[in-house]
C-alpha cells in the first residue's frame, strides 16, 4: 500500500518524537519516501541529522531559510506529498492547526497544502482531555483531518492514561489503509493478478552473469497500484533494489527459467502483467567452477530463454482473461509494439521508448503508449507510479466490464 507513496512527516516537539526514526525506517522499508519538517520543539528530541540519515533527504526546519526555500519552496513542499502526517502532534500544534496560525515552516506547510492530513496526537492525559484540545480536535476532524490515536498507557510524565502517541506499526497500517481506501475502494478485490518485474540474470559461472538495465521500478509500481485497488497480487521479480510492496506475495527469482516456473506456480490468475525485462538467452553450458583468465577468452554459447509472456498468452484453460505485455523499443516504438502484440497473442501492450536519450531505464519517469484491440492511447510523460496507477485504473475499468 505504501510503495512509492510520498509522505511529508511533520515532527513537532513532544517526547514521542523519539519514535520518529523507527517510523521513518518502517515506512521506507515499505517503499515509501519520507521527507521531514522538524519544528524547533521537535529538534529538542531528535536531531535533523538523524532524520536526514534515515529519510535519505534534506530535513526542512526554517520558513525563512534561504537554503530551504531555494531548494524547495514551502508551497511545493506541502504539495509534493501524497499525505502529510504530523507525528507527534502536540497540543500546541493542534491548536495552531485549528486556528490557522502559520508562524513557522510546519504550520505554514499545513495551511498551504491541498493534500490529506493525518495527525498522531501525543501529550499528557490532562492536556488531552482538556476541552480546549478536544474542541480544536473536533474542528480539525470537521475539516477532514484524520486523527490517529492516542493510545492509553504509561506516559513519559509519569502519569497513566490517554496521551501516548500511536505505536509506530499502527501508524504504518493506518497510512496503508488510507491509501487503499483512496484507490478505488477495492475495485479489483475479486481478482488474482500475476506481475513480473525487474531483470533476469543468467549465470555464466558461479560468480559471473549476464544482466540488463531494468530497475524493476515500473513493474513494482504496477504491482503496488493493483494491490492498492484490492487485487491479490503475486509479484515475480528478478533482482532489484526496489522494496517489496506491502500486502503482496513476492517471489524472488534470478533466471528466466525460474521466473517462468514461479509464474506457472502462481496460476490460475485472472490477469497477468509481464513487465519484467526477461533475458532473451541463457548460457547453454554454465560452468560449475569459476572460469579462469586464460590466454584465449572463453566462448559463451547462448541458448534461447522461454518467452513467459507468450507462454502465458497461449490459448488454453489457464490463459488469464487479460494478458498485458511490455515492449521496450529504441525506434518505431508503436509499430513494433503492434507486431509484438500479435506475435505474442497478448491483449494489451504497453510500449515505451528506451533509447539512450529517453532516460527511461532506472529513472522515475516513463512515456508510454497503450496498444489494445481498440487502438493506441498515447499517454503523456508521467512518473512510473502515475503510469502504474493509470494502468491499474484501465485494468479496473476492463475488469468491471468484461470479467
Ligand atoms: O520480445 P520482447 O522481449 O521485446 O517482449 C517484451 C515483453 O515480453 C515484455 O512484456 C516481457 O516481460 C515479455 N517477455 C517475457 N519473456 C521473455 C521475453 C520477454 O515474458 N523471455
Amino acid at each position: 500500500m505504501l510503495h512509492n507513496k510520498r509522505i511529508l512527516l511533520i515532527v513537532a516537539g513532544g517526547i514521542a518524537a523519539v519514535k520518529v526514526p523507527d517510523l521513518i525506517r518502517r515506512l521506507r522499508e515499505r517503499g515509501a519516501s519520507v521527507r521531514c519538517i522538524l519544528t524547533k520543539g521537535g529538534a529538542q528530541f531528535v536531531t535533523p541529522l538523524s532524520l536526514a540519515a534515515l529519510s535519505g533527504q534534506h530535513v526542512y526546519q526554517d520558513l525563512f531559510s534561504l537554503t530551504d526555500e531555494s531548494e524547495m519552496g514551502h508551497i511545493r513542499l506541502s504539495r509534493e506529498a501524497d499525505i502529510i502526517l504530523v507525528a507527534p502532534a502536540t497540543a500546541d500544534m493542534i491548536a495552531k492547526m485549528s486556528h490557522g496560525i502559520a508562524d513557522d515552516l510546519a504550520t505554514t506547510a499545513l495551511l498551504a497544502t491541498d493534500k490529506p492530513v493525518m495527525i498522531a496526537p501525543s501529550m499528557n492525559v490532562m492536556m488531552w482531555t482538556h476541552p480546549a484540545v478536544q474542541v480544536n480536535l473536533e474542528t480539525l476532524k470537521a475539516r477532514g483531518v484524520s486523527v490517529f490515536g492516542p493510545g492509553a498507557g504509561d506516559l513519559a510524565c509519569g502519569e497513566v492514561g490517554d496521551g501516548r502517541m500511536a505505536e509506530v506499526m499502527d501508524l504504518v497500517s493506518a497510512l496503508g489503509r488510507h491509501f487503499q481506501k483512496q484507490r478505488g475502494d477495492g475495485a479489483l478485490a475479486r481478482f488474482r493478478i500475476v506481475v513480473t518485474s525487474g531483470p533476469t540474470i543468467e549465470p555464466i559461472d558461479p560468480v559471473r552473469y549476464i544482466a540488463n538495465r531494468s530497475s524493476g521500478k515500473q513493474g513494482h509500481a504496477i504491482a503496488a497500484a493493483l494491490a492498492d485497488m484490492g487485487a491479490q497480487v503475486t509479484l515475480v521479480s528478478g533482482p532489484t533494489q526496489e522494496a517489496d510492496p506491502d500486502g503482496i506475495t513476492v517471489v524472488k527469482v534470478e533466471t528466466a527459467a525460474q521466473m517462468l516456473k514461479a509464474v506457472r506456480a502462481a496460476l490460475p490468475c485472472d490477469i497477468a502483467v509481464c513487465a519484467a525485462a526477461v533475458a532473451d538467452w541463457h548460457v547453454a553450458d554454465v560452468s560449475k567452477i569459476k572460469l579462469k583468465k586464460s590466454t584465449a577468452p572463453p566462448r559463451i554459447n547462448l541458448a534461447p530463454n522461454p518467452d513467459i509472456l507468450a507462454t502465458l498468452a497461449q490459448p488454453g484453460k489457464q490463459r488469464p482473461s487479460l494478458v498485458i505485455g511490455f515492449a521496450a523499443e529504441t525506434s518505431d516504438v508503436i509499430e513494433k509494439a503492434k507486431i509484438k502484440r500479435a506475435e505474442k497473442n497478448c491483449d494489451w501492450i504497453v510500449a515505451n521508448d528506451v533509447s539512450p536519450g529517453s532516460g527511461t531505464f532506472g529513472s522515475e519517469n516513463n512515456t508510454v503508449h497503450v496498444i489494445t484491440a481498440e487502438g493506441v492511447q498515447n499517454w503523456p510523460t508521467m512518473t512510473k507510479r502515475e503510469v502504474a496507477e493509470k494502468l491499474a485504473d484501465l485494468v479496473a475499468t476492463f475488469a468491471a466490464k468484461k470479467l
